[in-house]
Formats: structure tokens, sequence, C-alpha cells
């Protein structure tokens, strides 16, 4: 099937990514490893590399090894907190890469203006529309607009809104990729035709037969419905928890008694604030980890979003491509 309508649609983004369809396959740490990245942007989408906690050395090996695998464009995702941020973004200056996704909070002075100078273009996400106006002024070339509905780390407004929020207006401005909750192209069509210079999805890519997520990983994604992927709850205001979604299990169970425990001990004066905090941070460490690499699904974190009750087969990465593009196409002819 060939995709004329959904195509023009998509001009933009394609443009702009250097690709042939305007999916990027979001990063997901663990999961967005050379394998997946090059299958999705073998297949014609954008595959961008998670680099999460890596050290610059291991980024600059996953960045070789995955341009073994594709000629095609893809992009590295680095999270702004890293303590070598600008060591990392050397590193993608070093290989040419296109695209840097900057994620987790605002950017560190300076870390735009290096990038661009490297010549690679800077995409940035924006949870809501005072962000997203603020990140144009400071010249980033695209903006990703992610809904709670996603999996991983999320903001508190839904793709739906920000979607209406932001793209009528902001749009003309600068390229918006819409991230959240999508798993056909039906909604595809629809925000492609609400502004939008592609999509971002996460969710819908954990299961491709190309992605290295354990066989058990796999598993939970195939089974869990959309209401199964909750996000984390916060007992106390006095021990912040980070909002990520990820599917309900053992391990988000005694997360919550976990904050009960420690709260009581703040409670009797047993326990400072600063160590304190220090336990709820470090419960989840390493836990994405053991989920997706050793397949513990019971204790480890399977973050995952809502649009998991739509994953319902392992399959290549080329039919999950096709598939989104030819329904969005028919719901654009219809
Ligand atoms: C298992 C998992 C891990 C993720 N890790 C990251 C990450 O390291 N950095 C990031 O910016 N986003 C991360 N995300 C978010 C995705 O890049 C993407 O934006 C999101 O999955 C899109 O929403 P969807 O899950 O509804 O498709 C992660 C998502 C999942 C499901």
């Amino acid at each position: 099937m060939t995709h004329p309508l959904t195509s023009s649609l998509m001009q933009r983004g394609t443009d702009f990514l250097g690709c042939e369809t305007a999916i990027m396959c979001g990063a997901m740490s663990w999961v967005s490893e050379r394998g997946l990245v090059s299958a999705i942007s073998n297949a014609g989408g954008f595959g961008v590399i998670a680099c999460g906690a890596m050290t610059p050395e291991l980024l600059d090996t996953e960045i070789a090894e995955t341009k073994k695998l594709t000629d095609k464009p893809f992009g590295v995702n680095l999270i702004t907190m890293h303590p070598d941020l600008m060591q990392l973004i050397e590193i993608c200056g070093k290989h040419g890469v296109g695209h840097v996704v900057l994620a987790g909070g605002l950017p560190p002075k300076g870390s735009i203006e290096t990038i661009k100078a490297g010549g690679a273009k800077v995409i940035c996400f924006a949870p809501a529309m005072a962000l997203a106006k603020k990140f144009i002024r400071s010249d980033v070339d695209a903006i990703v607009i992610e809904g709670m509905e996603a999996g991983g780390h999320i903001g508190p407004v839904s793709t739906s809104v920000l979607a209406q929020e932001i793209l009528p207006e902001l749009s003309g401005d600068i390229p918006i990729f819409v991230a959240g909750g999508i798993a056909r192209g039906e909604a595809i069509a629809s925000y492609l035709e609400m502004g939008a210079a592609g999509v971002q999805l996460g969710t819908r890519f954990v299961c491709a037969h190309e992605s290295i997520a354990h066989p058990d990983f796999k598993k939970a994604f195939i089974r869990g419905n959309a209401r199964d992927a909750t996000t984390s709850v916060q007992v106390d205001p006095r021990l912040p928890v980070i909002p990520v979604r990820a599917l309900k299990n053992k391990g988000t169970e005694e997360f919550t008694a976990k904050q009960i425990e420690v709260a009581k001990l703040l409670d009797a004066g047993e326990i400072e604030m600063g160590e304190a905090q220090l336990q709820i941070e470090h419960f989840w460490a390493g836990a994405l980890r053991r989920a997706v690499i050793d397949g513990d699904v019971e204790n480890g974190s399977v973050m995952a979003g809502q649009s998991v009750g739509m994953v319902k087969t392992e399959e290549p990465v080329a039919d999950i491509i096709a598939s989104l593009m030819d329904q969005a196409e028919a719901a654009l002819e219809r």
C-alpha cells in the first residue's frame, strides 16, 4: 500500500528527520540500543539511542556499533542531569549524529548552543505551553509534546489536551512531534491533521522482534491492559516521587509500603529527612534494567504506556511501521 496522503502531511517531519516516515521510536533506556535503533531507521522510521546513565565511552561504542548496522539517520537521547552531559554532546558531535534529543528537565546553560555548533539539530520535550514557547526562544529546532499516557517518566497533562493547546498555536513556528498513548495509525492521522510534523512512539515498539527486551518483559506487555499501566504513587509530600508510568507489579506495591515505612520513621524522628528522601530515591535504582534485561517483571520496573493494551504480539519493526502507515492512510482517505 502506498501512503500519499500520510506522506504529504508528514513531509515537514520527514524533511526535518531525514527519513521516509515521520515516526520516531522514542528512546527507551535499556531497550533503545543498536539493534532496535538501526531496525527502526532501516524500516524508514527514526530510531533514537537511549543514552540513559551510559558513560561517554559506552555511548561512543553504541553510536559506532549502530552506524555499522544502518546508514540511515538516527538520533541520540541525552538526559540533561547526566553529570557528563557536555562530554556526551561532544561524542555525538564526533560521530556526526544529526539529531540530539534532550530529556529530563531544562537543558543546562550552553548545552543547546554546543549541540548546534557541532552541526546537530536539537529536540526538546515540552510538557507544557510555557516550556514550548521558551524552547522556541532558545532556538531549539523541534519539540516533542508528550502526554501522561506515555510509558516512563511523565508530566501531568494528557496528550489530547497538550495537542489541542499547543499544535494550533505553535505548529507554524516549529516542527512538533506528538507522543504518548499512540499505537494506531488513525491517531497519527488525527495529530498530523492538527498540525503535528510527526509522532513519537515507545510502548508500541517494545515487543518488536528486533528489541532486546527479555522475553518475559515482552510477555508482560502482551498480557497487559491499558489500566495496568499506572503511575507511581506519592504517599507523603515530604518524600517527593517523580511520576513514572509502569505496569503494576510486586515492586510497585512494595514501593508504596516502603514510603509508608520511611514516613513513619521520619515521624518518630528515627531518621533524617535527607536519608529518608535518599531511601525513596534509591528504591528503583537499577530496576528498569532488572526488568528489561534480566526479565524480573515482578520486582523490576516494567515501564509501559497505556497503549500497552494494543500491543498484541511480537512482530518485526517493518510490519509495525507498515501497519501504522496503512491505518493512517485509510483514515485520511475516509
Ligand atoms: C520502557 C521505557 C523506557 C523509556 N525510557 C526513556 C528514556 O530513557 N528517555 C526518554 O526521554 N524517554 C523514555 N521513555 C519515553 C519514550 O521515549 C516515549 O516518549 C514514550 O514511550 C512515548 O509514549 P508511549 O509509551 O505511549 O508510546 C521510555 C518509555 C518506555 C516505555
